[in-house]
């Protein structure tokens, strides 16, 4: 059987693979972390593709409730998808992937998902499998010719480890009139948290008179870029975009990604453009015969413009 689980394979020959695949590595000990700590992992990790001896490709299947239409439910959420570049067009992901989909419907999965660029090879082998595309990412952006002052009464503090129930609660809340990624443990902090020691520290959040409003997302570096709104009141929404504008460095305010209509239109109320689709995808693929692939985008609010995917929730 060419296909292993993690305990049978050499977790440097994993390291190698990333390396030579996506141009980084993650060491052992985080993906051991991630096994411990992340309750979307599944029994033996990853999947691995060994030809003669050598491990040539990966897939690490996860899995994720989500809200559709018809309620909330377990998706398959496929992540790490890569093959050494010297084995490319010879079947190992479709192989892995295939075998990732049986694993899934022997849990009674009925859909897989994953998020791609239109950019990159990946985008036509998933389109091959049958993955079918659910929603388009954009961006808003704003010239700030002139910095606002800060608002007044409003307060951005960083998050700290034990906050993390807090930041779940509040998006909680907010992504009530959503579908798709809109369920979160309260505990797990997302991807995130197993690749950087201190993923909390992009969070912040927000007091309006000493009362928690909601929090938003700051990349550390780059903070003219920022993610994830999360407040629900237009007012403490408007007051927060202003602050963050109250500190850019480079003329500009710029936020991604957005995928809900309702994102996009508060944004635009407060003078951003929005630029896209960009080329990033959320795709999916039914794995039972009673869903059809065209009926995915509709399941998951895509046309409703009601589907969310925020950074917290990536994989
Ligand atoms: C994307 C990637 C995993 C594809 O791996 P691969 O080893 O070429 O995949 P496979 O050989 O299993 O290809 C599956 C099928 O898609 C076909 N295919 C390959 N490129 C294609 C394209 N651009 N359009 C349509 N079909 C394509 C293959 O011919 C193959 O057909 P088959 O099933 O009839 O044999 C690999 O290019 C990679 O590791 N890239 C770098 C990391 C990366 O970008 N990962 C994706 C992150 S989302």
């Amino acid at each position: 059987m060419p296909i292993r689980t993690f305990d049978e394979v050499d977790p440097f020959e994993i390291h190698k693979l990333t390396l030579a695949s996506f141009g980084w590595a993650v060491p052992e000990s985080r993906l051991r972390r991630q096994m411990r700590v992340d309750p979307r992992v599944m029994d033996g990790y990853g999947r691995y593709f060994v030809e003669r001896g050598r491990l040539v490709a990966q897939v690490l299947p996860l899995r994720m409730p989500v809200r559709l239409t018809s309620g909330v439910e377990t998706v398959g959420g496929i992540a790490g998808v890569c093959s050494l570049p010297e084995v490319w067009g010879r079947g190992h992901i479709r192989r892995l992937m295939e075998h990732v989909h049986q694993l899934y419907r022997q849990e009674g999965i009925r859909i897989a998902a994953l998020t791609t660029s239109r950019n990159i090879r990946g985008y036509g082998v998933y389109q091959k499998l049958g993955y079918v595309d659910l929603a388009p990412f954009y961006r808003a952006t704003k010239r700030i010719r002139a910095r606002p002052s800060p608002p007044r009464g409003l307060r951005l503090r960083v998050a700290r480890a034990r906050d993390v129930p807090r930041i779940q609660g509040l998006f909680r809340e907010f992504a009530r009139p959503f579908y798709g990624w809109t369920e979160r443990d309260p505990k797990f902090l997302g991807g995130e948290q197993i690749w950087f020691d201190r993923a909390v520290d992009r969070f912040r959040l927000v007091y309006r008179g000493g009362e928690l409003v909601g929090y938003l997302r700051i990349i550390p570096g780059e903070e003219d870029f920022t993610q994830e709104y999360v407040l629900r009141r237009f007012p403490d929404f408007r007051a927060s975009v202003r602050a963050v504008e109250a500190r850019t460095r480079f003329g500009f305010a710029n936020v991604a990604p957005l995928t809900a209509a309702a994102d996009l239109a508060r944004f635009r109320r407060l003078g951003y453009d929005i630029v896209g689709p960009t080329p990033s995808k959320a795709m999916a693929i039914p794995l039972v015969p009673t869903l059809r692939p065209q009926d995915l985008p509709r399941l998951f609010g895509v046309p409703q413009g009601r589907f969310l995917l925020y950074p917290t929730d990536a994989f």
